[in-house]
């Protein structure tokens, strides 16, 4: 945090003091049911019903309109890593204060980010590229499913394995570090350019997700970094720009109060650190007033203290903004080393050797740097590890030799798919929602036609890397699916396997005749039935099944305009659905859509098919024919309205554009807790399609709820027992406190896996921001033969049943009770049970 933060120390305490002799919310109704129930929809709702909702108002906000100053960086002891700890020390003892600061300064090279090697001590550099769906910047490599599809499979193995083949891939390929998983954006937006990066807005499921991601990716001795650190929930404005009379504007400050902080925006991070994330990437956005990688309350205070992490801590490329502060501030490594293309300055590099020398720094800080760097390095063994591709430099924007440090580079274009293709496929069937499926349309059995539409069935045309966005462009190309999103997120596709070409293929077998028009502006404009200028027509005879491809681009650098599919995908729906009775729908999103037409009685079967990879067309044709059951489940909810999700809307205006004030960009996330489902259940507002929703070619019961206390519950405290901080803090908070038993069974003819999801109703705290009416804190993926019964088990933690209370500073279990939820969606509870953990033992402050 540099000078400006510490000024507004007064402010803070005055706005604090306000806060606290201000308005506050009314609790909500205590729910006294106790009994075991079935609990149906329609009891939810009136259940909801009965909850008055209480007006937002822009209260906790003004909290932390600036961000305290916490100092000095806490150095690494090496938990979890202490013989590594032992040996980075030893190789730090070894270094000039140069070679100290060369290894926390990007310098130019093959990757897209480079330290330079020492070779006097064997150590080769390390290389890091992107990104969380495949390597960017490679010739044969895989372009895996993205974060929102691995979410959206809601199956922790599958996503294990796509961050295991990933880390394979990565290690092969000779890059050290992955920069990746995404969990910043959470997702707060519907609207945001990079939420398909990261995995769903609810902070449990992302959480889980990056979890097994880092560990899949660590397993091969390759570091995850885990990003963008934090509240990166927009494109727009993410970077500084230039007025028109040269003054600089910052960037986007997101305003965030200490609670949602707490049990929105860091919950995943926490995840990631408690399994032993190598690196975290501070992000390009302020947060309440301080830049990311500037802003010691949350890299010294909330990461390094009250997280415990040991590793450390990278810039976004170009989000450093000082060398001196942001070191202080808990910033341990600048990139790419640059400031703007000048590739010889650098905030960090010389700078930070004159600042020692000078006194303005301590040796100290700038050793815990190395030290944290290196940790991880020993850790995962990476003294001993494959060259560097090499066609990376060619790839890294013809950044050729020479340069001022040896690279270990190998042999070029090394093959390191295997049989990645295979889990790819799958993953990218399961993380497909079939959203609707009227009279059993799906799947298809052996149709005489099928028409195929819409500009995203078949091949690309305009090549097969999506570079990114501009605000020119934002739809990104007009024909060709869409297999991933643009920017760092993307990757080269080596072998992409379309919609259009799978479904012929298959459709061949069956001597089914496969006629398509991919031109949505000839679809619009010809209503199909009207016949062409020669007086042919488009597609005859009427096919009896149309299948309508959609696709919807996002990437880095820009955010969404509108939740339409793009290139007038409604009117291509309402075309095809006009002319066809049985009309299919498929999407290849980056993230929400509206879908106006989903009630049409035309569109019979409507399926969510986000952003598969590589295998695209495999993947859509096992759901369509039933060779795979689908198993999705929505990690978001799609509302009725575009306008419903204005409760969190983009920060963009023509005022914020043509702005002089340098201050002028600012987010205030004064929706709190209440994002997506949150939101909506709060609201008691009806939603198309719910959070956790998805149907499947079979049905599913759950019965037999048990809820069993590990503990007995009188010795469950209201806060957790202090404890040493080690990486995910306090480790109490994750010690299992019940365990939660049902049975699930599959009713239907055909087999295929469900998703059992389990949700708490924690009560309101009095004085405080309105808690969720429900959040998830469990699901349980079971693959089912048809009639087969199984137990499946969620785990309950200490973090899991309390809320943050930012008074103590503490995570507390709230008096009173819980309604553990256990159902299909979160709004399909089969049934419920009440907790009590702190009965009558209210936690007094
Ligand atoms: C992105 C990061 C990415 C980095 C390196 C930045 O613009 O925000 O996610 O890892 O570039 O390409």
């Amino acid at each position: 945090m540099g000078a400006r933060s510490w000024a507004c120390v007064p402010t803070l305490m005055v706005a604090t003091a306000l806060l606290l002799f201000s308005f506050s919310w009314s609790p909500n109704l205590v729910l006294t049911t106790t009994t075991t129930k079935m609990v149906s929809t329609p009891f939810l709702t009136t259940l909801l019903a009965v909850l008055s909702p209480h007006k937002h108002n822009r209260v906790y906000a003004n909290e932390f309109t600036s961000s305290p100053p916490v100092y000095p960086s806490p150095p690494s002891r090496g938990l979890g890593w202490e013989w590594a700890f032992t040996q980075a020390s030893y190789f730090v003892a070894n270094l000039t204060l140069e070679e100290k600061a060369q290894i926390v300064t990007g310098t130019p090279g093959p990757c897209v980010g480079n330290i330079g090697a020492i070779p006097r001590l064997g150590f080769d550099g390390i290389c890091m590229q992107d990104g969380p769906l495949g390597i960017r910047l490679a010739t044969y490599a895989s372009a895996f499913p993205a974060g929102l599809t691995a979410a959206a499979s809601w199956d922790r193995g599958l996503i294990f394995a796509r961050g295991d083949y990933l880390g394979d891939e990565f290690r092969r390929k000779g890059s050290h570090v992955l920069l990746g998983p995404v969990v910043g954006p959470l997702g707060r937006i519907a609207y945001a350019g990079r939420n398909w990066e990261g995995f769903s807005p609810d902070p449990y499921l992302t959480g889980e997700a990056a979890a097994q991601t880092i560990m899949g990716i660590q397993r091969n001795g390759v570091q995850a970094s885990l990003k963008h650190f934090i509240a990166n929930e927009q494109e727009t404005q993410r970077l500084p720009t230039t007025s028109r009379n040269g003054t600089t504007i910052e960037s986007l400050s997101s305003n965030i109060d200490d609670r949602t902080m707490h049990e929105l925006y860091l919950w995943p991070f926490a995840n990631g650190v408690r399994v032993g994330v190598s690196s975290i990437m501070c992000s390009y956005n302020r947060i309440n007033s301080s830049y990311g990688c500037q802003n010691s309350k949350n890299l010294n205070g909330l990461l390094k203290t009250e997280l415990g992490f040991q590793g450390y801590v990278v810039s976004d490329w170009g989000a450093t903004h000082a060398g001196v502060d942001a070191v202080n501030a808990g910033l341990d490594m600048d990139m790419p080393g640059s400031i703007g293309w000048n590739a010889n300055i650098s905030m960090f590099g010389g700078n930070l050797t004159r600042a020692v020398i000078n006194g303005s720094l301590p040796i100290s800080r700038i050793d815990d740097m190395v030290q944290r760097v290196m940790t991880p390095y020993f850790f995962l063994r990476q003294q001993h590890y494959p060259p560097i591709d090499g066609r990376s430099p060619l790839l890294n924007n013809g950044n050729l030799p020479p340069w001022r440090h040896r690279f270990n580079l190998g042999p070029p274009d090394i093959d390191v798919r295997d049989g990645h293709a295979d889990l790819i496929r799958e993953l990218g069937s399961a993380g497909t929602v079939l959203l609707k499926n009227h009279n059993n349309t799906l799947p298809l059995h052996a149709p005489r036609t099928i028409g195929v539409f819409g500009n995203d069935a078949g091949d690309l045309v305009d090549g097969v890397y999506f570079s990114g966005g501009s605000y020119d462009q934002p739809y990104g190309y007009e024909y060709g699916t869409l297999p991933v999103g643009g920017g760092s997120g993307a990757a080269r596709l080596p072998n992409l396997i379309t919609p259009l070409e799978a479904i012929k293929l298959r459709a061949a077998r069956d001597g089914t005749s496969v006629q398509y028009l991919l031109n949505n502006t000839l679809i619009t404009e010809s209503s199909l039935s009207i016949s062409r200028p020669d007086g042919l027509t488009y597609i005859v005879p009427v096919p009896e099944v149309c299948l309508v491809f959609l696709k919807t681009y996002a990437s880095e650098g820009v955010d969404r305009h509108d939740l339409e599919a793009d290139w007038n995908s409604n009117s291509v729906v309402n075309t095809v659905a006009a002319y066809c009775n049985n009309t299919v729908v498929v999407t290849h999103s980056a993230g929400i859509n509206d879908m106006p037409w989903a009630n049409n009685p035309n569109v019979t079967a409507i399926l969510a098919a986000h952003l598969p990879g590589e295998q695209s067309g495999n993947s859509i044709v096992d759901i369509l024919y039933g060779n795979v059951n689908p198993s999705g489940k929505l990690p978001y909810t799609i509302a009725l309205n575009a306008t419903d999700y204005d409760f969190a809307r983009l920060t963009n205006s023509t005022r914020l554009q043509e702005t002089e004030d340098p201050n002028a960009w600012q987010s205030d996330f004064s929706e709190g807790l209440l994002i997506d489902y949150r939101h909506f259940d709060y609201y008691n507002k009806s939603v198309r399609f719910e959070f956790g929703f998805g149907l499947s070619y079979t049905s599913f019961e759950l019965s037999d709820l048990v809820v069993q206390n590990i503990l007995p519950e009188r010795e469950i405290t209201a806060l957790p027992a202090a404890a040493p901080v080690g990486p995910g803090g306090n480790d109490n908070l994750w010690a299992n406190l019940y365990l939660v038993n049902a049975t699930v069974t599959n009713l239907g003819n055909v087999s295929g896996a469900c998703v059992s999801q389990l949700y708490l109703g924690l009560p309101q705290i009095p004085g405080e921001q309105p808690t969720p009416i429900n959040v998830l804190r469990g699901f349980e993926k079971t693959y089912l033969r048809r009639g087969e019964s199984q137990t499946v088990q969620f785990w309950l933690k200490r973090r899991d049943l309390s809320y943050w209370n930012s008074t103590i500073q503490n995570w507390v279990i709230p008096a009173g009770e819980i309604i553990v939820r256990a159902g299909f969606s979160s709004r399909d509870i089969q049934m419920q049970s009440i907790i009590s953990p702190i009965r009558g033992r209210p936690f007094a402050e």
